[in-house]
């Protein structure tokens, strides 16, 4: 199976990336890193499948030039990746590993050596513990804590990226993280929530204004939407899918564009914001000069009556499933895209910074055979040209991911990589996908 596109589909200068993230990837055991709250979630029972971490994971750290040649090799222009907090600053704050520095310097020059264009995000999701200790996002010294990170980081490697992000999909980082607990820390709190809600966006605009203070451009935002819809035609869904959208997707969005947050979400969590947050909108609107969005999927709202707020539930929907159980619907993308633009971006670049799927990979005689993969990437592909002809200023579409690796509580199990990896050996066979991305990209 091939891929139904190639750069001259695409407007010129589109870029065409892979992602990944230091955690997933690097193996977070090697060169003086800290620990991070996702080695103390993991070391918890039940929170993670087998109990898996990302101590080892794919050795990215020692195998970071044999990766980044495949980078080359497939015709990527360009690599998301991200630095690891806990590496570079064990406890978080003050004493610098410089272990970890070089590492990151490395890469960079590495990438460059190779003609592919570095595209950092500083914070994807491994929060250093020592300052979960202190609260963590909950904490509103944390976005001073990452602004002297960003600086760290960055004017050490600053000089050498084509675009930075500071955080990666802030809903995650609150919802997922203190609301639903399926991420680290774990909790199921609406008021921890509400806080990490807050300072993620303080994080990110101090972040950029240190950024600026550089004297770096090409600075962005990375979101990850859903694309939300009504179970069924009723006044009742159709309210729980919108409020499902403003609390997924519209709250950051709103955050960072308008300088406001929507009124349905601060009907059930104003009462827990941290106090003045109303101040802090001149930071969160720190001007960005793109927006990266990341899309897997949609999902099927009803209320749930008698709940507390949000007072809605997620009903199971019938279309083809990734092995995430993700449905497939390329068409919430193209509709996101319009949305995005039509309220929110207007001209701004929006980039794709991750799409792509899990599936039961197997390798058999050298070969791994993923048509499903390449099926996806078709015909997300497509709505994107499609989102493109209608005008939107769609930049560049990077596929999650570059290898199989940790894929969080789901372990290494979920397989999302162009690049089978062997977590016995670490052996890295790429997969039909990637050879596919290779020839369309030729
Ligand atoms: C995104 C994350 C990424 C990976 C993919 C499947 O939400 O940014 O690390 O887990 O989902």
């Amino acid at each position: 199976m091939k891929l139904n596109f190639d750069r001259s589909d695409f407007p010129e200068g589109f870029a065409f990336g892979t992602a990944t993230s230091s955690y997933q990837i690097e193996g977070h055991k090697f060169g003086g890193a800290g620990s991070t709250h996702w080695d103390d979630f993991a070391a918890t029972p039940g929170n993670v499948v087998k109990c898996e971490n990302g101590d080892l994971a794919c050795d990215h750290y020692h195998r970071w030039e044999e990766d980044l040649d495949l980078v080359a090799a497939a015709g990527f222009d360009s690599y998301r990746f991200s630095t690891s907090w806990a590496r570079v600053m064990p406890e978080g704050r003050g004493q610098v590993n410089a272990e970890g520095l070089d590492f990151y310097d490395r890469l960079v020059d590495g990438m460059l050596a190779r003609n592919i264009k570095p595209c950092a995000t500083l914070y994807h999701w491994e929060l250093p513990s020592a300052l979960a200790d202190l609260g963590g996002w909950r904490n509103p010294d944390i976005a001073n804590w990452f602004a002297d990170y960003t600086q760290v980081v960055m004017e050490r490697i600053g000089d050498r990226m084509h675009s930075v992000a500071p955080v990666n999909e802030p809903w995650c980082v609150a919802w997922l993280s203190h609301f639903l607990g399926a991420h680290a820390p774990g909790l199921r709190d609406i008021r921890a929530a509400s806080h990490a809600m807050h300072h993620v966006l303080l994080a990110h605009g101090k972040s950029i204004q240190v950024m600026r203070s550089l004297g770096m451009d090409n600075l962005g935002a990375i979101v990850n939407f859903e694309y939300a819809m009504p179970a069924d035609d009723s006044e009742a869904s159709k309210k729980a899918a919108s409020l499902y959208e403003s609390i997924y997707n519209r709250w950051y969005l709103a955050g960072i564009f308008k300088g406001e947050y929507p009124a349905d979400v601060l009907e059930g969590v104003e009462k827990h914001l941290p106090k003045g947050w109303q101040d802090d909108f001149t930071t969160i609107q720190a001007p960005v000069d793109w927006l990266g969005v990341n899309y897997y999927t949609r999902k099927l709202l009803k209320a749930d009556p008698g709940a507390p707020f949000p007072a809605y539930k997620e009903v199971e929907g019938n279309l083809p499933k990734t092995a995430m159980e993700w449905e497939i619907y390329p068409e919430g993308l193209e509709n996101l895209m319009l949305w995005t633009k039509e309220n929110y971006t207007g001209d701004l670049p929006i980039f794709i910074t991750e799409n792509g799927m899990a599936s039961y990979d197997t390798l058999e005689n050298g070969r791994v055979a993923d048509p499903a993969r390449i099926d996806y990437i078709n015909r997300h592909a497509a709505a994107l040209k499609s989102a493109i002809a209608k005008g939107v200023p769609v930049s560049g579409y990077f596929i999650w991911s570059l290898m199989d690796n940790f894929e969080w509580a789901l372990g290494y199990d979920k397989r999302f990589g162009l690049i089978h990896v062997d977590f016995d050996t670490l052996k890295r066979t790429p997969k039909d996908s990637y050879l596919a991305i290779k020839a369309a990209l030729a």
